[in-house]
């Protein structure tokens, strides 16, 4: 990243609605997102919601890199320090919504995902669980680089910033990782932990006998070591 032209800072509640556009246009290639995501005017309205709850919280660090000049902002990410109490609570919780998504009624965070994302959704939450249960750690919850500022080091920047975040506070980093974010994430020390497989064509209608271009994708469920 060219840190003469770009800055990280905090990101603030007014950059909101430009952090959940920046998310969308960058996530629109996946294979995976597409699917969850079924209708993009309800996901907008929704990840607005969950980041005005998120921003400015105590337990969240919410990182922007924008333009010195311009004040274009061009990428962002996000991590989540969950507090021991949230920790207990999530662990207590667990097993309930692993016996609900065995029973196929798991819920995604946003209900408007369809049944892809509670599928995957609900292995996210098992191995988040399995991975941390009773351990203080940190989350890596969003990357997304806006696409004309990718390729240029703005990913990685906040890779690195996140993991300097997790050094200092000597704590594990958990993420679950996209196809293509996985090896910035693997560059910075975290490694490979599990994964999941998806044969997104099972979740397509006629998927399965025609070829619309969908193929396995693999999560994949990433630790970072103190
Ligand atoms: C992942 C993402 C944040 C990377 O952002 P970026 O600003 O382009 O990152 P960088 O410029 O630091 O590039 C990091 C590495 O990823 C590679 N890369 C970036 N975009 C890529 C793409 N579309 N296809 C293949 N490789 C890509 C770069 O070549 C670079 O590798 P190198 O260091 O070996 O050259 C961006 O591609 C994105 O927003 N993707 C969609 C959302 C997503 O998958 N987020 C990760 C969630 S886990």
């Amino acid at each position: 990243m060219d840190y003469a032209t770009f800055e990280l800072a905090p990101a603030e509640r007014k950059d909101i609605l430009r952090l959940v556009h920046i998310y969308f246009l960058a996530y629109l290639p996946d294979n995976l997102f597409r699917l969850r995501v079924s209708n993009l005017t309800e996901f907008e309205k929704g990840m607005t919601k969950i980041l005005e709850n998120q921003v400015g919280k105590p337990t969240w660090r919410h990182v922007k890199v924008v333009n010195k000049k311009t004040g274009v902002l061009a990428a962002w990410a996000s991590w989540n320090t969950p507090t021991d109490a949230q920790i207990r609570e999530r662990d207590e919780k667990a097993a309930a919504k692993i016996a609900d998504s065995e029973e196929g009624k798991g819920k995604g965070e946003l209900d408007i995902f369809p049944a892809i994302s509670n599928y995957v959704q609900a292995d996210i939450d098992r191995w988040h669980g399995q991975c941390t249960s009773g351990k203080r750690h940190m989350l890596c919850e969003a990357l997304f680089t806006e696409p004309s500022f990718q390729r240029q080091g703005m990913g990685s920047a906040l890779v690195k910033y996140g993991s300097q975040l997790a050094d200092q506070a000597n704590l594990l980093i958990f993420l679950q990782a996209s196809a293509i974010g996985y090896p910035i994430y693997a560059k910075h020390g975290s490694e490979t932990d599990q994964y999941l497989d998806v044969d997104l064509r099972e979740w397509v209608p006629g998927g399965k006998s025609n070829d619309k271009g969908y193929g396995n994708y693999r999560y994949r469920y990433m630790l970072r070591l103190p």
